[in-house]
């Protein structure tokens, strides 16, 4: 399975996946690392493991469908069959998500429907919650809405900082993101035979 990672930042998740994969634990390859931003360290983390890398800003576009419609030629040409949103912090638009049904994965780091936008971490841990987790969801049209595939839950202790909180949902993340990806992989492959 033939998969493109969009990521805006930092990428340990998109590289997560990729250490999973070269460990033989999901049954795919990245073909394309996308991002928004020409400057994102992603594409240094992809480059040094010898994926292709693509960056275009959305400002370099008269308008959204554009902008998209750029990036799913990249996507074509790759033969991509599967998006997976790494901190990707853009909604997607009719152009990929109609490219794509079903085939757009995010992962966010809170427990939908609970703490959705961009401050899902620092959200849960202000408002004093016992416990929160992380979520894999297909995309769909809303902010952090899509149906959820799977969640992992991380306790909030009693002397818990928001750093030790930050780093204990990315561990979580690392964990579970590699794993729903093969499992829709596996999903996948099961309705293609
Ligand atoms: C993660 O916390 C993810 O849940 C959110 O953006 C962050 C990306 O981190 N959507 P990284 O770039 O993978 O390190």
């Amino acid at each position: 399975m033939k998969i493109a990672v969009f990521a805006s930042g930092n990428g340990s998740n998109f590289e997560a996946i990729a250490k999973s994969m070269n460990q033989g634990e999901i049954e795919g390859a990245i073909v394309l690392v996308f991002s928004d931003r020409t400057d994102a360290y992603v594409l240094e983390r992809a480059k040094s493991l010898q994926i292709p890398v693509r960056s275009f800003s959305p400002k370099q576009f008269a308008n959204k469908v554009e902008y998209e419609r750029e990036i799913l030629k990249e996507l074509e040409a790759k033969e991509v069959e599967l998006l997976v949103l790494a901190g990707y912090m853009r909604l997607i638009g009719p152009t990929l998500l109609n490219a794509y049904p079903n085939r757009i994965l995010n992962i966010h780091p809170a427990l939908l429907p609970e703490f959705p936008g961009l401050h899902g971490i620092r959200d849960a841990f202000e408002a004093g919650v016992k416990q929160t987790g992380v979520t894999v969801h297909y995309v769909d049209n809303g902010v952090d809405t899509g149906p959820i595939l799977a969640q992992k839950r991380v306790n909030i202790e009693e002397n818990e900082t928001l750093a030790s909180l930050e780093l204990k949902i990315h561990q979580a993340e690392h964990q579970l993101y590699p794993e729903v990806v093969q499992e829709v992989i596996q999903a996948i492959k099961k309705t293609e035979n």
